[in-house]
């Protein structure tokens, strides 16, 4: 949510800054803006709706000449998505600009403050509140300034600042939102995310909570919450470009889905060694896991789907009790997290604001942390006692489909790991279970050589408003993630449904022609999964299955449509499942027009609650 860039350096800024913003516009937003010192002032542009309007206003930047600038992509919070609201805001005289991702809780107060003093308020927007601040307390230095208003603010916020009067340094600021800063050479840049950065340098810095950092051409100094010089380690970002590129894809998404065989080789081959699970770091000892008897996973969307797999697997290879939980209901909650119990975070963006907080709630609480993350450095990683990384590569489409596949892959590598310490799986199960995650990049190969079958099927039902999926166990786990897909970028309203409550209900929704996904994959189920869609075929419903190889037969005579996934163990069903149901989402809402990689209202990473 919301985008940031800054550049200072020998080049023109603004066409760096509308590339950078490019780079975030999966994000999600509805307005934009820049703000360039042009050699005299500061020169503000911003624009109601895409980049594309921005960019036209200012001549794809040659109307603002300038070698320091900041910009911005909203995603309006305080006040409507509109001109005068987007970022960045200045102050009364125009000459503090500023950028914010976040929220500013206590804005109300400051802005009633300022009021009271004879400041004028332009815009709605929490931000302005802080530009405002900043000029108020600013008396020829602009540091001390801003870190006087730091602490008077309270939220989250990362923020991109720059002042005519001192144009050469541009000030940034991060509390609970991301923000990195990358190093170039006699330039350098900010950014609320890496792929806005990856084009210009791969040296990055990683801002901590509370520091600041002034950035000038010459070099980056960081500053801690008192002002105090801290020294800060540079990392190298070693994805390829390539990856946050569409590559000749129409869209990001069906890029993404293409790319999970080899996403998964990463996160999994290199973990296999000598048919053994290594673990990279791990921080926990053997110890520690034969204490443990609970398992709590928290999340949010499709990384809690992921972990009502992991409920589902878990349990089953370790036998300790394992609760799911999302992440925005376990903060809140007073969660029972004693001894012997471990927390279980996982995110793709690691900045997903209540999975953070939860994360924090625990740790608060005395239980270790494990998480499971995607982007490398993020403020989930950084906090989190131990880190596994998915190893996806940059995911843009807002519809997560190979963070997905490999926090799974990532999840099931770990169940293995804990099982081998805990004795609880046999030796012979345990290496037929390696062998099968080895062949799963393989195997998911083969579904997806099949995706005409798959688009043929959209093609069938696009035009359903209904959509109920259905399915047992780990079926039913699966459901609930084919389901989010279908409705966040199809926006056809559906529904996962564990398929023994049919009856306790959802079975009266069922009329003639209504779309019923039957998730029919689970060997040991599978009877009761035909007896399912028995019942909602003898009341109407046309029936897309989806089952093993092994089960095709059976299930022919029965669904009006059928699609077939490779057999290999239980535990792996929902890894290469979960494919055709992110094909087929992704075929039907090509069907209806709809926007896939940037659906209506939602955004990449959650950073508000
Ligand atoms: C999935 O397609 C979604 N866009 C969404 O549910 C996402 O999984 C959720 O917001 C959690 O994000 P995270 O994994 O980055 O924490």
């Amino acid at each position: 949510m919301c985008g940031i860039v800054g550049y200072v350096g020998a080049q023109q800024a603004a066409p760096i800054l509308l590339d950078g913003l490019t780079r975030l516009e999966y994000r999600g937003y509805d307005s934009a803006g820049v703000a360039i010192y042009d050699g005299a002032e500061l020169k503000v542009a911003k624009a109601k709706g895409r980049l594309q309007v921005l960019s036209d206003l200012i001549q794809g930047g040659a109307a603002i000449p300038g070698t320091v600038g900041i910009g911005h992509t909203r995603w309006a919070t305080h006040g409507a998505p509109s001109d005068v609201n987007s970022h960045p805001q200045v102050s009364r005289s125009g000459r503090i600009a500023v950028v914010h991702n976040g929220i500013i809780e206590n804005y109300a107060a400051l802005k009633q403050f300022l009021v009271d003093q004879g400041v004028p308020f332009a815009s709605e927007t929490d931000t302005e509140v802080v530009a405002q601040l900043i000029e108020y307390f600013y008396h020829g230095d602009l540091l001390q300034a801003v870190g006087r208003v730091l602490h008077r603010i309270q939220g989250a916020y990362a923020l991109g600042i720059l002042c005519a009067d001192c144009p050469d340094q541009l000030i940034a600021v991060r509390r609970d939102s991301p923000l990195i800063l990358g190093i170039g050479a006699g330039e350098n840049f900010l950014a609320s995310d890496v792929t806005a950065l990856i084009r210009h340098t791969r040296e990055v810095i990683y801002m901590e909570d509370g520091e600041l950092a002034v950035l000038t051409r010459e070099g980056i100094q960081c500053y801690n919450h008192f002002l105090q010089p801290v020294d800060k380690e540079i990392s190298h970002v070693d994805w390829e470009i390539d990856a946050a590129e569409k590559g000749g894809y129409e869209h990001f998404m069906f890029k993404e889905i293409m790319e999970q065989p080899q996403a998964l080789r990463r996160a999994v081959f290199p973990r296999i060694r000598d048919g053994e699970v290594y673990l990279e770091d791990f921080g926990l000892s053997d110890a520690y896991i034969r204490s443990l008897r609970k398992i709590y996973i928290v999340a949010c969307g499709s990384s809690y789907h992921v972990g009502m797999v992991g409920k589902y697997s878990l349990e089953r290879v370790l036998r300790i009790p394992v609760e799911v939980s999302l992440a925005s209901e376990f903060r809140y909650r007073d969660p029972i997290v004693g001894e012997g119990t471990l927390v279980l975070v996982i995110s793709q963006s690691g900045e997903t604001l209540d999975t953070m907080a939860a994360l924090r709630q625990a740790k608060k609480l005395g239980a270790q942390v494990l998480s499971i993350v995607n982007v490398v450095g993020s403020s989930i990683a950084r906090e989190s006692d131990v880190v596994l990384y998915t190893w996806a590569g940059p995911e843009i489409a807002v519809a997560t489909t190979k963070a997905y596949t490999t926090q799974l892959a990532v999840l099931d590598l770990l169940g293995l790991y804990f099982a081998r310490r805990l004795g609880t799986l046999e030796e012979e199960e345990y290496h037929a279970i390696l062998q099968e995650l080895l062949l799963l990049p393989a195997k998911m190969e083969q579904v997806l050589e099949h995706r005409e079958d798959i688009q043929y099927y959209a093609s069938q039902y696009f035009n359903h408003d209904s959509v109920f999926y259905i399915g047992r166990n780990l079926d039913y786990a699966l459901g609930l993630e084919g389901s989010l897909k279908l409705k966040e970028i199809s926006y056809i309203h559906s529904e996962a449904y564990a398929a023994g409550e049919l009856k306790h209900g959802t079975i009266s929704l069922i009329e003639d022609g209504t779309l019923v996904v039957a998730l029919a994959t689970y060997d040991a189920l599978f009877d009761k999964a035909m007896n399912n869609v028995v019942e909602v075929k003898s009341r109407g419903a046309d029936v897309l299955a989806l089952t093993t190889q092994a089960h095709r037969e059976a299930m022919e005579t029965l669904a009006s449509g059928l699609i077939t996934i490779p057999d290999t163990h239980p535990m792996l069903l929902p890894s290469l499942g979960v494919v055709p149901l992110q094909l087929y989402a992704y075929y039907v809402a090509l069907m209806r027009g709809c926007d896939i990689d940037k659906p209506r209202n939602l955004a990449k990473s959650v950073t508000v609650e």
